[in-house]
């Protein structure tokens, strides 16, 4: 698959008569709220996990250089903590731009925090897209994100920024808190 999802992203849904969706955010997208939204609550989704699995050509790194960002892996039993936000359709116009290095919109049950449910879509960025980079040590990881730095700033911002907000939201993610670590030893 392309590393450009633009295309692949408008044809996935039809919205049609659609006033309103829950997007579920779970990367940058909870602390960098660059767009309109109708409601905002705390969420979570099943069977997922967060990894600094994505390669950013765009963002956080180069095409010579590029930095690592979060996708989700699929793990039975698991749960990652984000943000939701309800929003109108048109505003994936913005975001299919803001995400297209690799993600793609998957339809996912939300749970919130008081434990109701509701269906949304979450951009993941499957293994087959050409800017996956998959697993590695957590070491090399950090290493890799300490020296990345893209249009959108440091990598190292992006690993920090979002620590901070999973903290906020009481979510203790050991991936990303010994990144973090890592990154500061
Ligand atoms: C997300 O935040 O939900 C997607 C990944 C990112 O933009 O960092």
């Amino acid at each position: 698959m392309a590393a450009n999802t633009i295309e692949l992203n408008r044809s996935r849904y039809n919205f049609d008569g659609v006033e309103s969706i829950w997007l579920f955010g779970y990367g940058s997208l909870i602390y960098k709220v660059d767009f309109p939204f109708l409601e905002q609550r705390p969420a979570r989704i099943d069977g997922w996990v967060r990894r600094f699995w994505q390669g950013s050509h765009d963002h956080r790194g180069t095409a010579e250089a590029p930095g690592r960002v979060v996708t989700l892996v699929e793990q039975p039993g698991a749960c990652c903590r984000g943000m939701a936000y309800r929003i109108s359709p048109t505003v994936f116009e913005h975001l299919d731009e803001r995400e297209k290095n690799g993600y793609l919109r998957f339809s996912t049950t939300l749970t919130f925090y008081d434990a109701s449910q509701t269906e949304g879509l979450v951009y993941i960025a499957t293994e087959d897209n050409e800017a996956f980079l998959g697993h590695a040590p957590e070491a090399d990881i950090a290493r890799q994100i300490a020296s990345a730095q893209g249009p959108s700033g440091l990598n190292a911002e992006y690993l920090v920024q979002l620590a901070e907000a999973l903290r906020d939201l009481g979510d203790n993610d050991q991936h990303v808190f010994s990144l973090e670590r890592l990154l500061t030893t």
